[in-house]
């Protein structure tokens, strides 16, 4: 099989120093309080799991998965949920973690399912965003890195579920 032209555009060395000062930031911004963290999977597993250790306060964590309809490189908009989470929200301080914001619709889906659990406070954290994709209007709180219209992988993010395993942000050249 033909291996895929990748190239870096966020380096490793760049993603592990920023996941520190988004885990620093959070630490301030909860003080006091218990961070309820929920990852979404699959893209958002690695940088939960980084950003985690990187925050001071006390952590609890859920899971759950969203579909957009659709594979390769283009999703459908319309977003089905696939595992729910295993605890429920009352009073939580959450934080969403995504692995990146495109369209906005994933998220913006998620927090209308999720306010409706009385959380005290929702709040989005996402290690990628492409600001000029934005179709939903979603408010996000952390950002990681703001990158351009390109497909990326890496870091969780997969193209046909490969590349979720690179420790780096890269661009697959498609020939
Ligand atoms: P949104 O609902 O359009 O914001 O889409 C978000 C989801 O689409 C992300 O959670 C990813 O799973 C996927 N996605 C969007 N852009 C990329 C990309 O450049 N590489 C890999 N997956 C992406
Ligand atoms: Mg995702």
């Amino acid at each position: 099989m033909a291996e895929d032209k990748i190239r870096v555009l966020v380096s490793e060395e760049e993603v592990d120093r920023r996941i520190e000062e988004i885990g620093a930031q959070i630490s301030k911004d909860y003080a006091g309080k218990q961070v309820h963290l929920i990852c979404v999977l699959k893209g958002g597993v690695f940088f939960t799991c980084e950003l985690a250790k990187r925050i001071s306060i006390p952590v609890s964590m859920d899971f759950m998965s969203v579909s957009s309809y659709g594979s390769g490189t283009k999703s459908s908009g319309v977003v089905k949920l696939v595992k729910d989470l295993d605890e429920p929200l009352d009073g939580k301080e959450v934080l969403i973690v995504e692995d990146i914001i495109d369209s906005g619709r994933t998220l913006s889906y998620l927090i209308e399912i999720l306010y409706k659990r009385n959380p005290a406070s929702i709040r989005l954290c996402t290690l990628l965003d492409k600001p000029e994709r934005r179709v939903a209007d979603v408010k996000v709180d952390y950002v990681g890195f703001a990158i351009p219209d390109e497909f990326v992988v890496g870091y969780g993010l997969d193209y046909d579920q490969k590349y979720r395993n690179l420790p780096y942000i890269g661009v697959v050249e498609i020939e």
